[in-house]
């Protein structure tokens, strides 16, 4: 069996879109939901599942003793699902080439601190581009900057908003995040 660590600081659509994806697998389980927000839609999703979960602060992430956590699990793969936290070196340098992370925009436009969420949207649509998408890629030490495993484009249009093009993206998100990240297994 292999084992998958999400990280999830938000609603949690991808995360479902994973869960689901991978339901009643035997090769490959959900072993625990990690998540920096108390009131994060994904810690929901984590219980209707049955999902062990657990909430982190930066003293938690910071500290080398959490790699037992994840050891524990016998992670073979973290996957960063809208994670809001800079991930310490240390834990890249124990999962080199197993953080896989997914961006809303086609970087390397639009990525970098701060950008993130409806912020990236915003900038895509203030800029008038014609299109936009998301980036699949593996996490090293530089924000947004890892081997890119696949990016998948969209229109944007005159009419679309922030709002409209976060749907947009999620849908893409959702067709492709579970299917890339079984590549890395
Ligand atoms: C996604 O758009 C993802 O690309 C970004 O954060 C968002 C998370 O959405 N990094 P959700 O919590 O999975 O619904």
């Amino acid at each position: 069996m292999k084992n998958i660590v999400i990280f999830a600081s938000g609603a949690g659509s991808n995360a479902q879109s994973i869960i689901d994806f991978f339901r009643g697998s035997e090769e490959v389980a959900i072993a625990l939901i990690v998540s920096n927000k108390a009131q994060a839609g994904v810690l929901k999703i984590a219980q209707t599942e049955e999902i062990d979960s657990l909430l982190i602060d930066k003293k938690v992430i910071n500290n080398e003793s959490f790699l037992e956590i994840l050891s524990d699990c016998k992670t073979d793969l973290i996957v960063l699902a809208g994670f809001l936290w800079k991930i310490p070196d240390y834990l890249i340098k124990a999962y080199e080439n197993k953080i896989v992370n997914i961006h809303p925009s086609l970087l390397p436009k639009y990525g970098g601190k701060g950008m993130y969420g409806s912020h990236v949207h915003k900038a895509v649509i203030q800029n008038k581009e014609k299109e936009s998408g998301i980036t699949i890629h593996l996490v090293n030490e530089e924000y947004d900057k890892g081997k890119i495993l696949l990016q998948e484009k969209v229109a944007v249009t005159q009419d679309d908003t922030t709002d409209s093009l976060a749907q947009k993206i999620h849908k893409l998100e959702h067709l492709h995040f579970a299917k890339t990240i079984k590549t890395l297994l």
